[in-house]
């Protein structure tokens, strides 16, 4: 059974690669990371920490928000949220982990920029092995999840970086109902992901395609591996791309 979603997920890889591949996509990395080293044991698809280049941040003027999401005085005066879909248990190429790989992206973009953060959670628990999460992600597009908590102030946020892993060559189910949940019309969200080989797969496009009022930023694409294991170079990446970005 593990052999064939293994196929079934090498062949979503590829499928992504052909249908969402443009030259963005295929930009190598601007971090100099080890991201071009490995590559999935049963796949053919290059990794590709890719920065997109689609859009730009609208503002880097503004106000962030303090823990109690009270408005705070920083540098950029923003008001910048990190919201993110992180699981650990077992994950592809990284065994059983405590954080998620997404989550370590998450803190180090909430740290650099003194955002608030988020974690998207759902109503029902998530299985901790792999097989399960391969199971249940299908499952979910059919019968989405409920999201456990909301941001109530939404409105004091302009600009949201959107974390989440790639599932299926695509964002999970669950951050396109964190999308349909609330109105991000004029705010900016800015994608970033953790994946096994994908990049961003063209996860920005779905964004834009679910929020069409709103400006997607230029994504950030980390690989899973690099955000667990090595979180310097992880960390470098995420610098360099926030500091591109106006942030
Ligand atoms: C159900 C499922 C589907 C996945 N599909 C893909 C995929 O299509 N492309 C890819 O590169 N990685 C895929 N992965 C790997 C995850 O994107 C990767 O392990 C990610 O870093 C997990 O992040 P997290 O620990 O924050 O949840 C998939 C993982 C799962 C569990």
């Amino acid at each position: 059974m593990k052999k064939l979603l293994s196929i079934l997920l090498c062949a979503c890889l590829l499928l992504n690669v052909t249908a969402c591949g443009n030259v963005e996509d295929s930009e190598p990395s601007e971090t100099g990371n080890s991201e071009s080293e490995s590559v999935q044991p049963d796949t053919s698809v290059q990794p590709d920490e890719s920065v997109q280049t689609e859009a730009e941040p609208e503002s880097t003027e503004g106000e962030s928000v303090s823990e109690d999401n009270e408005p705070a005085e920083t540098a950029t005066g923003s008001n910048i949220l990190v919201a993110y879909f992180s699981l650990a248990g077992e994950q592809y190429e990284v065994g059983v982990i405590e954080k998620g790989n997404t989550e370590i992206v998450a803190e180090m973009i909430a740290d650099a920029t003194g955002a608030d953060t988020f974690k998207i959670e759902s109503t029902e628990e998530y299985p901790t092995t792999y097989d399960g999460l391969l199971d249940i992600s299908r499952k979910e597009e059919d019968d989405p999840p409920e999201i456990a908590d909301t941001v109530d102030n939404m409105d004091d946020y302009d600009t949201i970086f959107l974390g989440y892993p790639i599932w299926w060559g695509d964002t999970p189910t669950i951050i396109k109902v964190f999308l349909q949940s609330y109105d991000f019309s004029g705010k900016t969200i800015i994608p970033f992901c953790t994946h096994a080989g994908s990049g961003l797969a063209g996860t920005d496009r779905t964004i834009s395609g679910l929020c069409p009022d709103s400006t997607v930023g230029k994504g950030l694409a980390i690989r899973g591996s690099t955000a667990q294991n090595d979180q310097d170079s992880a960390r470098e990446s995420v610098t360099k791309w926030l500091s591109d970005s106006g942030y």
